[in-house]
């Protein structure tokens, strides 16, 4: 059994919504905002207590406060949750852990295929690390809107099995991500404390098909300033939380928005493995101007969900991989030499303007820049064929700068290509169309001097790959 990964995309187009009345989830805590991210337990299979050490002191140093534990039938797994609560209390930090049930991964038509999600929610709801909200344990699940577990619909099914079940009942804050219309979330009263919006970290209802009457008269291949300030409006917008905080509100029991941000989305598995072949349009600094949406909107958010620290399949990690840790099979040709913890380099800053309200000082210089590594009209030898919606990416390298002070950045594709901008105190976004064959060169500069000058090794923006690969080449520098 595998449990890594388990997205199938469901594109529930967020609702159109009339004005703009968002609606507060009134939830009676006092519970402080949080940014967790996701984290794939299925691809810990020889992790050391070490390891989950490493990675909770590395997300806790960019102002993470909590893993959510994706878990699913792996025979590994009981063990390395266990190591993962472990880790936490070695630290003794305050680090926050919770289950978030796989429901891909799990069986869930027979009312006994409830015991297991029962017996480890009760295994580690007490235990000092766990996140609680209002005084009862928190959990998640990735889908499960499905499962019916033995009785008549779904939402009684979660009732019965789980929810309300004597054993559980009052004792558990529920907050998975259904993909289900958030207009029906009322039939789901006893079950939903609240809403993961999984979906919402993506502009997922940009596809080829939808292009045409979502930017009427677009040139994907060289956007006009019209249509990519209009793009600009659609990627990292907040209408997906909306629609779901709106329906939220119509439900009885349902208290808590948790958001999804995330950097990139690419998979690449053949139909005789994962079946699995697409890409969402990331561009326009997706990482960064989803934040910028959560922070606008915080009052209507009570968590960020970051998706993910080590989703290697689908090239939305921005954690480390670990020595050994082995990747879903064949996701090694798109993810050996692509490092993305340039983009848990910019996670501080953002998480804590979002979780605090304002935003913190800039003590260095920071760029971070990134691009694919190859046009998207290359055609390699590759059975696998090109992912579902590539057309609709630009052949761009992204460039975002938190600068302490006013400057210039200098972006180059060739020598003889470059353009220069002038960068403000705080975050700059920028962007440069790449020339194949070309490298990724961003100077910032400041009354004349030099301060970062990243030019990263191992890019070349090739014409000719071996095979297609939509992950992003992720470089950084901090001014010394
Ligand atoms: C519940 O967990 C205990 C260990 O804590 C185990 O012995 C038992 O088999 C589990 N039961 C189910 C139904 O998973
Ligand atoms: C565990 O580690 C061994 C040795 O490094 C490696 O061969 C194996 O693929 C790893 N297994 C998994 C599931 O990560
Ligand atoms: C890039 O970012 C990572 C994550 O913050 C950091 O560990 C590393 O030092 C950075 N690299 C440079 C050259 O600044």
């Amino acid at each position: 059994m595998h449990s890594f990964t388990y997205f199938y995309s469901i594109n529930l187009l967020a609702a159109t919504l009339v004005g703009a009345s968002h609606l507060r989830i009134p939830r009676q805590s006092t519970v402080p905002k949080l940014v967790v991210a996701h984290h794939i337990v299925g691809l810990t299979a020889n992790y050391s207590v070490e390891d989950w050490v490493a990675d909770i002191s590395l997300a806790q140093a960019n102002a993470i406060d909590g893993f959510a534990l994706n878990i699913g039938t792996d025979d590994y797994t009981p063990q390395q949750v266990e190591n993962a609560f472990l880790a936490a209390e070695q630290l003794s930090s305050s680090f926050k852990l919770f289950l978030s049930f796989d429901m891909t991964s799990y069986h869930c038509a027979a009312l006994t295929d409830a015991d297991p999600l029962r017996n480890l929610t009760l295994q580690y709801a007490t235990r000092p690390n766990q996140f609680q909200v209002d005084g009862q344990a928190f959990v998640s699940a990735f889908s499960g809107e499905t499962c019916t577990f033995g009785q008549g619909d779904v939402a009684g099914g979660w009732r019965v099995g789980y929810t309300q079940h004597p054993d559980i009942a009052g004792k558990i804050h529920f907050v998975p991500s259904f993909f289900v219309d958030p207009a029906t979330f009322s039939q789901y009263a006893g079950v939903l404390d609240g809403d993961f919006n999984w979906n919402s970290a993506w502009p997922i209802q940009l596809t080829a098909s939808a292009i045409p009457n979502l930017l009427p008269g677009a040139n994907l291949n060289q956007l006009d300033v019209t249509a990519e300030t209009a793009l600009q409006k659609l990627i990292g917008s907040f209408d997906p939380d909306t629609a779901h905080i709106t329906s939220l509100a119509t439900t009885q029991s349902s208290r808590t928005y948790m958001a999804a941000v995330s950097p990139w989305f690419f998979t690449h598995f053949p139909p005789n493995t994962y079946n699995k072949n697409f890409v969402y349009d990331c561009d326009e600094h997706l990482w960064v101007s989803r934040w910028e949406t959560l922070i606008a909107n915080r009052d209507h958010v009570d968590f960020v969900e970051i998706l993910t620290w080590n989703d290697f399949g689908e090239s939305h990690y921005i954690g480390p991989k670990h020595d050994g840790q082995a990747l879903p099979p064949g996701s090694e040709a798109w993810v050996d030499g692509f490092d993305h913890t340039g983009w848990l380099g910019l996670t501080s800053y953002f998480a804590t303007a979002f979780k605090t309200g304002a935003t913190p000082p800039i003590e260095k210089d920071q760029l971070v820049m990134w691009a694919r590594p190859h046009p998207k009209s290359a055609t390699p030898a590759d059975p696998v064929g090109p992912p579902r919606d590539f057309q609709i990416l630009q052949d761009k390298m992204w460039a975002v700068v938190l600068a302490t002070a006013d400057g210039q950045l200098t972006l180059s594709s060739l020598d003889a290509d470059s353009q220069t901008f002038d960068v403000r105190e705080g975050v700059n976004k920028l962007s440069l169309p790449l020339i194949p064959g070309g490298y990724m060169r961003g100077v910032l500069t400041r009354g004349g001097q030099t301060v970062i000058d990243l030019k990263p090794d191992g890019f070349v923006f090739n014409p000719n790959p071996p095979a297609y690969n939509f992950n992003a080449f992720v470089a950084n520098a901090t001014a010394a």
